[in-house]
This record gives C-alpha cells, sequence and structure tokens, in this order.
C-alpha cells in the first residue's frame, strides 16, 4: 500500500495527525493511572497518604482520561477522517479544525489539574465543574460545525454509515452534556445541580447510560464501519443491514438509562421501561457486531497474518460479549445480583478494553502510516504482540472481575438458618483481594502494550518518508 498524502493534497491531515498521537499518549496516562488505582486496591499504602493521590480522586481522572482524553481523541481523529476521505472534500471551517484540538487539549488538562485538587460535582463521567462544563459545551459545537460543514460541502451524492454514526455521536453527546451539566454555580468551581433528587438521579443515568450508547459505542461503530472494510479490503457485508442498525440502535438507546437504578426511588415502570428497551437492544447490537465480522467474508485468511485486522476483529467480539451481558445484567433479578459488584466493572472493561481500546488501536494503527507518508508501521512483529498483551491482559482483567462480582454477591445475600448473614462485608473484600491482583496483572499487561505501540509509532513517524513498505505480502 503506498501512502495516500500526496495523492490527496487537499486534506486536512495536521489535525487528524496531532489527535491520533495524542490518541496514543493519553492512553497510556490514562491506563497507567488504571493500573495505579488497580494496586492501589490491593496495596492502599500506595496513595503515598497525599490527598491528591488517593483513590478516590485517581478513580475519576482514570475515567475522564481514558472515556473523554483517550477516547475521544481517537473519535476527533477518525471522525476527521473518515468524514474528508468520504465525502472527498477538504475538512470545513480553515482554523476551526485547530480550535477543536487545542481546545480539546485544554479541557482534559484542566480535568487533569481539578480532579486531582478534589473539585467535583461528584456526578460520574460529568465529575468537571462548571466553567470546564462550558468550555467542553463550546468546543463541542464547533467540533459539530466542522464535521457538518464538511458533510454539506461534500463532492459525492451519498453519506457513508460511518458518518451517520460520527454525526448521532456528536449530537446526541452536546444534548446529554447540555442538559445533565445544567447547574446553579456557587463559587467558582462549585456549582449544585439544577435538578433535585430521583429526577437528579435520572438524568444522570440519561447522560451515563448515553455517554456509553452514543460515545462508547456509536461513536465507534463509526469507526468500525470505516475501518474494517479499509483494512479487509471488503465491501460492508450488508450496507442495508448498516443502516437499519444505525437507527433501530439511535431508537432505542435512548430509554434504557433506567437499568443503572434498579431497586432506587426511581418510579417502578421507569425501571421496567429500562429493563425492557435493554432487551430489545440486544438485536440491533448483534446485528451490527455480525455485520462488522461478516465483512471479512472471503477475507478470512488476511486474519493469519495481519494483526491490524485482528484487532479490529476481536474488538467486534468483544463488543458482542458486552451487548449480551448488558441486557442480561438489565434483568431486574440479575441486576440484584451484579449491582454494586465488581461484575459491573468486568462488563464495563470487556466494553472498554475490549472494545474500545482494541478498536481505535486497530484505527491508529491503519491511520499511522497513512498520516505520515509510509506505506506501513515501523514493525508488524510489535503489533502483533501488542494484539496478543492486549487480548491476554483484557481476558485476565474481565474474568478476574467476573469472578470476584458472582463471589461477592453470593455472599452478600447469603444467610444463616436465623436470618443473619453469613458473611461480613470485611469477609468478603478479603477474598477478593486475589482478584485484584489479577486484575491489576491484567492491566499492567495491557498498558505494556500501549508502550510498545508508542514506540513502534515513534520508529513509524521519524523514519525517512515512503521508506517502510508491507513486510508480508498477500498470499
Ligand atoms: C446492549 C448494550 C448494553 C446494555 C443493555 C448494558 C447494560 C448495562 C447494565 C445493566 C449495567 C449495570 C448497571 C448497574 O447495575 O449499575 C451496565 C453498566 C455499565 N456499562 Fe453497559 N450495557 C451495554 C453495553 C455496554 C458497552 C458496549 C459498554 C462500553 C463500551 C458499556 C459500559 C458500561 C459502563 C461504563 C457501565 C457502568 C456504569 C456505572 O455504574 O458507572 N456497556 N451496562
Ligand atoms: C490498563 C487498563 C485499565 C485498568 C488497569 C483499569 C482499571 C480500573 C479500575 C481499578 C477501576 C475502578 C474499579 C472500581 O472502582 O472497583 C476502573 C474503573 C473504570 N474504568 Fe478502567 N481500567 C483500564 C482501562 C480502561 C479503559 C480503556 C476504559 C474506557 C475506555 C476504562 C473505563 C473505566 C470506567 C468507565 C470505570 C468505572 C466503572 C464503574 O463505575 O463501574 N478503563 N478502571
Amino acid at each position: 500500500m503506498t501512502s495516500q498524502i500526496e495523492t490527496q493534497p487537499d486534506y486536512n491531515y495536521a489535525v487528524v495527525r496531532q489527535f491520533t498521537v495524542m490518541t496514543i499518549i493519553w492512553g497510556i496516562v490514562g491506563m497507567g493511572v488504571g493500573v495505579l488505582i488497580a494496586a492501589q486496591l490491593i496495596w492502599p499504602a500506595l496513595n503515598f497518604d497525599t490527598p491528591w493521590l488517593t483513590y478516590s480522586r485517581l478513580r475519576p481522572l482514570h475515567t475522564n482520561a481514558v472515556i473523554f482524553a483517550f477516547g475521544t481523541c481517537a473519535l476527533m481523529a477518525t471522525s476527521f477522517y473518515v468524514v474528508q476521505r468520504t465525502c472527498q472534500t477538504k475538512l470545513f471551517g480553515g482554523p476551526l479544525a485547530q480550535v477543536v484540538f487545542w481546545g480539546w487539549q485544554l479541557v482534559i488538562l484542566s480535568a487533569a489539574i481539578t480532579l486531582p485538587l478534589g473539585y467535583t460535582t461528584s456526578k460520574e463521567y460529568a465529575e468537571l465543574e462548571w466553567p470546564i462544563d462550558i468550555l467542553i459545551a463550546v468546543v463541542w459545537v464547533i467540533y459539530a460545525i466542522v464535521f457538518f460543514g464538511t458533510i454539506v460541502k461534500r463532492k459525492t451524492s451519498h453519506i457513508y454509515v460511518a458518518n451517520w454514526f460520527f454525526g448521532g455521536f456528536i449530537i446526541t453527546v452536546a444534548v446529554l452534556h447540555i442538559v445533565n451539566s445544567a447547574a446553579v454555580p456557587v463559587a467558582m468551581m462549585k456549582s449544585y445541580s439544577v435538578y433535585a433528587g430521583a429526577v437528579d438521579a435520572m438524568v444522570q443515568w440519561w447522560y451515563g447510560h448515553n455517554a456509553v450508547g452514543f460515545l462508547l459505542t456509536a461513536g465507534f461503530l463509526g469507526m468500525m464501519y470505516y475501518f474494517v472494510p479499509k483494512q479487509a479490503g471488503r465491501p460492508v457485508y450488508s450496507y442495508r443491514l448498516s443502516i437499519v442498525h444505525f437507527w433501530a440502535l439511535t431508537s432505542v438507546y435512548i430509554w434504557a438509562g433506567p437499568h443503572h437504578l434498579h431497586y432506587t426511588a426511581l418510579p417502578d415502570w421507569a425501571q421496567s421501561l429500562g429493563m425492557v428497551m435493554s432487551l430489545i437492544l440486544f438485536a440491533p447490537s448483534w446485528g451490527g457486531m455480525i455485520n462488522g465480522i461478516m465483512t471479512l467474508s472471503g477475507a478470512w485468511h488476511k486474519l493469519r497474518y495481519d494483526p491490524i485486522l485482528r484487532f479490529l476483529i476481536v474488538s467486534l467480539s468483544f463488543y458482542g460479549m458486552s451487548t449480551f451481558e448488558g441486557p442480561m445484567m438489565a434483568i431486574k433479578t440479575v441486576n440484584a445480583l451484579s449491582h454494586y459488584t465488581d461484575w459491573t466493572v468486568g462488563h464495563v472493561h470487556s466494553g472498554a478494553l475490549g472494545w474500545v481500546a482494541m478498536v481505535s488501536i486497530g484505527a491508529v494503527y491503519h491511520l499511522i502510516p497513512n498520516l505520515f507518508g509510509q506505506g506501513a508501521m515501523y514493525s508488524t512483529r510489535l503489533i502483533n504482540v501488542h494484539f496478543w498483551l492486549a487480548t491476554v491482559g483484557t481476558v485476565l482483567y474481565i474474568v478476574a472481575m467476573w469472578i470476584s462480582g458472582v463471589m461477592q454477591g453470593l455472599m452478600w445475600r447469603a444467610v444463616n438458618s436465623d436470618g443473619t448473614l453469613t458473611y461480613s462485608f470485611v469477609e468478603s473484600l478479603q477474598a477478593s483481594y486475589p482478584f485484584y491482583f489479577v486484575r491489576f496483572l491484567g492491566g499492567a499487561i495491557f498498558l505494556t502494550g500501549m508502550l510498545i505501540m508508542a514506540y513502534n509509532a515513534y520508529k513509524t513517524i521519524v523514519a525517512p518518508k515512503g521508506s517502510l513498505q508491507p513486510e508480508v505480502q498477500e498470499a
């Protein structure tokens, strides 16, 4: 494969390059903090008696860094790349793309400073205080202007399906963020939500769940619908199914939020509605997963020598796994066991590491040679090593959390014949330690893979242009 850069000089690749490099850097930072907090759960002394290194402050730093720094930089890089390529036109708005890049890095930096200092709204995944929320809203609207402006001035008649997913993600995240962040400021870094009680909880999980549905799912599906066919060299298995997938996913996801609030003060009908919508969600999710995997029809042999394709296809398998597990956990009786336990954390990371991180890594490996004037990455062997480290790391992490979670749930509900609890909470915690160690190990292995990726990317970027060509040719 030769570089695309000389043949399409009109595209704005500078901003794609910036976001791609930052994806790797923020991935290492976010996962590094993940490994640190995983270690703190085994060895609490690792907070060094320092307030800004305590678990309570570093945990939101981890979630914000992986979702909004690593994940969102990957989404911004790929959406800007894909929208230009599929619309055959340069990004709309000239310097606005740079405003998006620098504005978003400022958001990340503000989060990285304020969260360890203890400033938080205490709403999960929406912890940042009001001045940063306003900055996010402004940058996001500019992002939308650049993306949709490019769609409007496209040179193709058709809007490729990946752009529908990216577009859905951009619009919905804007609406979610603005509605859920509505707050009354009382000081420079302190505000109170405009919602109260159960309504506040409902709005929060409408936001939280759809952040999963539209940021961690729809956006990455946009990525999948471009990079899987590209890397496999095959058209999407069923284009019609991809359109059904988009509309079904978009119309169902938005109702499923109450499954985060089972057995709470939320009205029972709302909980049941959330449960039913979650069960229905299984169908479009698997439709999309099958559509992605079947795109390999006639190209399965490529999996033997193409580790980038392996990343993309294994990510789809994890997507299938987590979207089977999610609807199951949304059933109220199952949730009675899983809620508050490590099972939830296992589910989260089968989606986060297995799906979100793996599909992003695959896309970044595809992008880097194209963006930096090379025919291939510096080392295919190192991509392969990364693939195995990522797979083994993810499996260790999620299996440990599944076992630990189900064990915790069963220990908490065990009662003696006289009605007293069989186990104290501390006993369940002690029983969890071995699994916390396995999780730490899995995370450290995954992080090692990311460091190898950074090395491989660096060597690709600094190599003389055009000097790297594919090591293995198609048989
Ligand atoms: C059909 C799709 C899915 C359904 C129906 C679903 C359902 C659920 C349920 C029932 C919970 C547990 C709620 C609780 O007990 O508190 C949960 C938690 C979670 N899921 Fe999913 N899930 C799905 C897919 C995914 C995917 C693909 C990801 C990630 C990429 C993901 C990320 C999360 C996160 C981050 C949480 C934890 C939220 C929190 O409590 O902080 N889910 N999901
Ligand atoms: C090296 C990789 C990683 C490690 C070691 C790691 C570790 C952790 C740990 C220890 C927690 C806290 C669990 C608890 O409170 O019991 C956590 C939470 C979380 N992590 Fe990660 N993580 C990693 C990668 C990621 C990635 C790539 C994402 C997203 C793309 C992610 C998203 C989350 C989320 C959403 C939560 C909150 C879960 C909940 O509230 O149920 N993590 N992580």
